[in-house]
């Protein structure tokens, strides 16, 4: 099927690897032009490389999402490189443990700004753009604690939640420029950042990193973890333009980790 992403140009938050990494992947192999963001210019450049050799445009834009500036430096820079937005994707996001005891003023704003509030500055720099799409599309990245209590996950509930409710709030905003507002909701992904992640948690528990990976596979009826671009590939779906009634949802993309009915 022929998504009708060709030739669109679309944003896609903290994306020199991990899920966003794949997103981008994935918009590219249907052949939409994609600005790619990050700090670490190595990692950026080398997936601004990746992506031109599917032949289609790519920009790399260097900057910090944790601040309103940086969100606004790359939506302006993303959409001048491209010529325009179709599509946004809010993904950026980073896993800072801790409890309601260890957790102080400052981590607490570090969280919030990268994981939530990043979402509402981007989105709010880029509207202007999309509104001048044919069919603008914003995807939230959230995550399963967003919608299931897991033990220990805090400082992912509290902005996976709001995520949620930003998502819909847009789609009731924006309905009226034609632009589709939805959150995908990643389950369990094999992503660079779990290697470190897994390594510390089997420290606190006392076991192996695979005994953490197994466990969590066991979470899911597919008994497996996610690759990234199984994420992609239902991600590049959603804002695509032949996906045209769906907004205000969450779509689970997570191997069964969820059971509610
Ligand atoms: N992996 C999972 O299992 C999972 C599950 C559910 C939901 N999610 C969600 O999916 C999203 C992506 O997760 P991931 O595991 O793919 O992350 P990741 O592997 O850690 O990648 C994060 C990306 O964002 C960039 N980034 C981080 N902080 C940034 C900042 N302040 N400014 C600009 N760019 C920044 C990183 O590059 P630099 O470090 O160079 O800046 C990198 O490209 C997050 O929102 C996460 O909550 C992940």
């Amino acid at each position: 099927m022929d998504l009708g992403l060709k030739g669109k140009n679309a944003l896609v938050t903290g994306s020199s690897q991990g899920i966003g990494n794949a997103i981008a992947n994935s918009l590219a192999d249907e052949g939409c032009n994609v600005a790619l963001s990050a700090r670490n210019e190595a990692r950026l450049t080398q997936a601004v490389s990746e992506i031109e050799a599917k032949g289609v445009k790519a920009a790399g834009i260097i900057c910090d999402l944790s601040t309103e500036a940086g969100c606004k430096q790359f939506v302006e820079d993303g959409a001048k490189a491209l010529g325009g937005i179709d599509i946004l994707v809010n993904n950026v996001g980073g896993m800072i443990p801790g409890t309601l005891d260890s957790l102080d003023e400052d981590t607490w704003a570090t969280v919030l700004n990268l994981n939530l509030m990043s979402f509402v500055y981007t989105t709010k720099h880029a509207v202007r753009y999309l509104q001048k799409s044919s069919a603008g599309r914003i995807l939230c990245v959230s995550g399963v604690t967003g919608k299931q209590l897991l033990p220990g996950a805090l400082t992912t509930t509290i902005p996976n939640t709001a995520i949620h409710g930003f998502a819909k709030i847009m789609a009731e905003q924006l309905g009226k420029d034609n632009i589709t507002v939805n959150t995908i909701c990643p389950g369990f992904t094999n992503t660079e950042s779990w290697g470190p992640r897994a390594e510390g948690m089997a420290k606190v528990r006392g076991v192996s990193a695979d005994q953490v990976r197994d466990g969590i596979s066991g979470m899911t009826m597919l008994g497996r973890w996610a690759e990234p671009k199984e994420i992609g590939d239902a991600a590049a779906w959603i804002v695509s333009e032949k996906n045209s009634y769906q907004t205000g949802t969450v779509v689970e993309v997570c191997g069964g980790f969820t059971r509610y009915i």
